[in-house]
């Protein structure tokens, strides 16, 4: 039987299962190389397939990334730290985009975070600050209760060293000329930069000739608890008074609603927000408050006691000698620091009310003080000033 089947399967005939030795061994080659040829196929499908894929991914990680995303710098966040708080205070807004952006108020009331109010010190200067020693010295262990703000001719590079609360707190400035309404505009450029930081809840115009009298947790102290807002505001029957009012100004502002006061006020951050946000009176005051009308004299008080009066103390607390009766303050010299001196600016026996309750504090700060001043101020800090 064997034998005929072994023939059978000679002759060609189709026998599946038996085959003999040779025939197995020329159909296994073939099986391998068709298997060789099907791998090498294969992986040569496979590489550029794979070679696609990788610059396939590489155009759509972007949009649909693998593993999450994580950048370096919170500007890459649509968060909230840079917006509250902005790092650096350079920027290319125009007075125009600054203002209106400086001029956004949450309706929601609770902070997200903790916020601890600041007072934001504003200094309008006209070059360097030579009295920065003594400012370093009352700023020294507060950090995280002011913040700086320098507005100088552009330009103009202030010289501090890297550990100063000065440095790098200039703000993108323009030129100013006294009188006119862009010593206004200097003043509402400081409030909107220092706006953008929304822990600033007190803002104080200051120059390079003003010194702090108190130190700084009284000044912290005194302002954050104030119900009200330290802009001079009063009605003078006197040529340099009313005498500077327009009839053009009516009817939105008439004569009754006209203010005289000094340029350094304090401002809450309710009414920093509405100054640096107003268009309508500015514009009355740029087109009809020439000289002699004094725009950084009148603009403030006036627009205060129109909307705002209730909000304010009416006085200010940069104190300032002008008994000389010059069109400028008295300017004190070195010879001029004396101890009983700054203790008859601190407490000259006046009584004046914060929060409706008499104290004999009533002036933070005072000018006009010369650079030679600096040594004698810095020698009775300690003993007179407290800081
Ligand atoms: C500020 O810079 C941005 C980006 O460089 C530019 O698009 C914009 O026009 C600039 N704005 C002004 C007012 O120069
Ligand atoms: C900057 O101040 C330092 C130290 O007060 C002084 O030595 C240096 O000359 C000043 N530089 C300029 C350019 O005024
Ligand atoms: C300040 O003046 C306004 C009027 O502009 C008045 O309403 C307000 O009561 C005054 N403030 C104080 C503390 O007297
Ligand atoms: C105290 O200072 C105020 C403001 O400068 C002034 O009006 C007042 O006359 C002074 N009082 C005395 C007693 O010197
Ligand atoms: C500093 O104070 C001392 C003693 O109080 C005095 O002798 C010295 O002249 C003062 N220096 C200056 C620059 O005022």
């Amino acid at each position: 039987m064997r034998p005929v089947l072994r023939d059978k399967a000679d002759k060609g005939e189709v026998e599946p299962f038996i085959s003999s030795p040779r025939k197995d061994w020329s159909f296994r080659l073939i099986k391998v190389v068709i298997f060789l040829i099907i791998f090498t196929a294969g992986v040569v499908l496979g590489l550029s397939a794979s070679a696609h894929f990788t610059q396939y991914l590489s155009h759509t990680e972007v949009l649909f990334p693998s593993a999450p995303y994580m950048p370096n710098d919170d500007m890459d966040f649509v968060g909230i730290k840079n917006y509250i708080e902005p790092k650096w205070l350079q920027h290319n807004m125009t007075d125009h985009e600054l203002f209106w952006r400086a001029s956004m108020v949450p309706t929601k009331t609770q902070f997200p975070y903790k916020r601890v109010p600041r007072v934001a010190f504003l200094f309008l200067t006209r070059g360097d600050l030579p009295l920065a020693p003594l400012w370093e010295r009352f700023f020294h262990g507060h950090k995280d209760h002011f913040s700086v703000y320098v507005h100088s001719p552009p330009d103009h590079k202030l010289n501090v060293s890297k550990t100063s609360p000065f440095y790098g707190r200039q703000i993108p400035s323009q030129g100013v000329q006294w009188g006119s309404i862009s010593l206004l505009d200097a003043e509402k450029r400081l409030l909107a930069n220092a706006l953008l930081d929304f822990s600033n809840e007190r803002f104080i115009l200051l120059s390079e000739s003003c010194i702090p009298i108190f130190n700084f947790p009284t000044v912290y102290q005194y302002l954050t608890s104030s119900k009200h807002s330290f802009v001079e505001s009063f009605d003078e029957h006197t040529p340099r008074g009313r005498g500077r009012y327009r009839r053009q100004m009516a009817p939105q502002i008439k004569l009754y609603h006209w203010r005289k006061g000094s340029e350094w006020f304090e401002l809450n951050r309710k009414l920093a927000v509405n100054i640096v946000a107003d268009v309508t009176y500015y514009s009355i005051f740029m087109k009809h408050c020439k000289p002699s009308c004094y725009p950084d004299e009148h603009f403030m008080p006036t627009f205060i006691n129109m909307f705002h009066g209730a909000l304010n103390s009416n006085r200010t607390i940069t104190w300032v000698d002008w008994s000389t009766r010059g069109p400028h303050p008295a300017l004190f010299g070195r010879g001029d620091i004396t101890v009983n001196f700054i203790q008859s600016i601190r407490d000259n026996g006046t009584v004046c009310t914060h929060n409706s309750k008499p104290t004999s504090v009533c002036f933070l700060f005072a000018r006009k003080f010369a650079p030679s001043t600096l040594e004698a101020l810095l020698n009775i800090s300690s003993t007179v000033l407290k800081f």
